[in-house]
């Protein structure tokens, strides 16, 4: 039987990632969006591609959750996205009461799924929709890290002309202005860019790296990106459906891991079938460790302010 995947916001980013799961045939997927018509009209649109790239997975589109239950993963990218302007903690309070109202409806309609959170600001929707689903924290997850990462990796590959697969490296802490890229161990086929680059092309990648999503909603005008978080969400499910226990940077729930404890944060986490099977702890320098701190405590702001608004 194949496995099944609901994305819940039909936009750019769920319509996005839901074609790249539909396309590979793996899992039946549901779309579910509140506006009338528009999952039904692109899982319509989608499903009739099969014939073309040879899918025989189904896809449907719905404005209920009932046809959701039983998921094995909940991908959740329903809510605002940010304008030019805008910051990703700008979408806080509005893309809260969206997230805790979805999480509410697949919860307990799904309750072995993995939720997978991608709507922004990331890290504070995946600690609500850890509080608001009950779940165990191994199957609450986001998705930021392996987009930073990637976006790190492009700029990189670009700079010293290489491929993307020659560069390895981790972008760490919130999805947001203040996130770690581990320029400590970034590697370039097993060298270290500090030996490739000089600080300055260095500390240049870095700021356009933190500054990713916002380059690419200035570009577009009237969102934010899509393509690259889809493929980043399309690797998250793999992962789990195909127990790969890939090391991915993804934001997880940190109990004491690095000095960390009770927030949600991107770091390097084992990902397979029982979800974040491990986090991974890997070595930073003072400023990193300093960076991840600064980044977690930014994260740590939003959340306050999503309690006192739920007072
Ligand atoms: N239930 C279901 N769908 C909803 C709800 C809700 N309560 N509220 C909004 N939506 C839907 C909208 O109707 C829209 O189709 O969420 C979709 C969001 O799509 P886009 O506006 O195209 O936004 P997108 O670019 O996909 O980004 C979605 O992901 O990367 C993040 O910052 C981004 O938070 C944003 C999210």
């Amino acid at each position: 039987m194949r496995s099944k995947v609901t994305v819940v916001g039909a936009g750019n980013v769920g319509a996005t990632a839901a074609q790249r799961i539909f396309d590979k045939g793996y899992a039946d997927v549901v779309l579910v969006d509140i506006v009338e018509g528009l999952p039904q009209g692109k899982a319509l649109d989608m499903l009739e591609s099969g014939p073309v790239t040879g899918t025989d997975a189904k896809v449907t589109g719905t404005n209920s959750y009932d046809e959701t239950a039983d998921s094995d993963v909940v991908v959740i990218t329903s809510g605002i996205a940010r304008r030019p302007g805008m910051s990703r903690d700008d979408l806080l309070l509005t893309n809260m009461k969206i997230v805790s109202s979805v999480v509410e409806e697949v919860a307990n309609r799904s309750p072995n799924a993995h939720l997978l959170i991608v709507t922004n600001p990331l890290d504070a929707m995946a600690q609500r929709a850890f509080q608001v689903s009950g779940f165990p924290k191994n199957r609450v997850f986001g998705m930021a890290g392996i987009l930073d990462t990637a976006r790190f990796r492009t700029f990189l590959a670009e700079e010293l002309d290489v491929s993307v697969n020659s560069v390895e490296a981790y972008v760490l802490g919130g999805h947001g202005d203040s996130m770690v890229p581990v320029t400590g161990s970034t590697t370039v086929g097993g060298t270290p860019i500090g030996k490739l680059l000089s600080q300055d092309r260095v500390d240049a990648i870095v700021k356009r790296t933190q500054d990713g999503g916002a380059e690419i909603v200035n570009l577009l005008k009237t969102g934010s990106a899509y393509y690259a978080p889809s493929a980043a969400i399309a690797q998250m499910v793999e992962a789990i459906l195909f127990d790969k226990k890939e090391i991915l940077p993804c934001t997880a729930l940190l109990e004491g891991e690095y000095g960390l404890n009770g927030l949600y944060v991107g770091v390097p986490v084992k990902l397979g079938a029982n979800g974040i099977e491990e986090i991974i702890e890997v070595d930073l320098t003072d400023d990193e460790t300093a960076a991840l701190k600064s980044s977690a405590d930014a994260v740590q702001e939003l959340i306050d302010v999503m309690a006192n608004a739920a007072d």
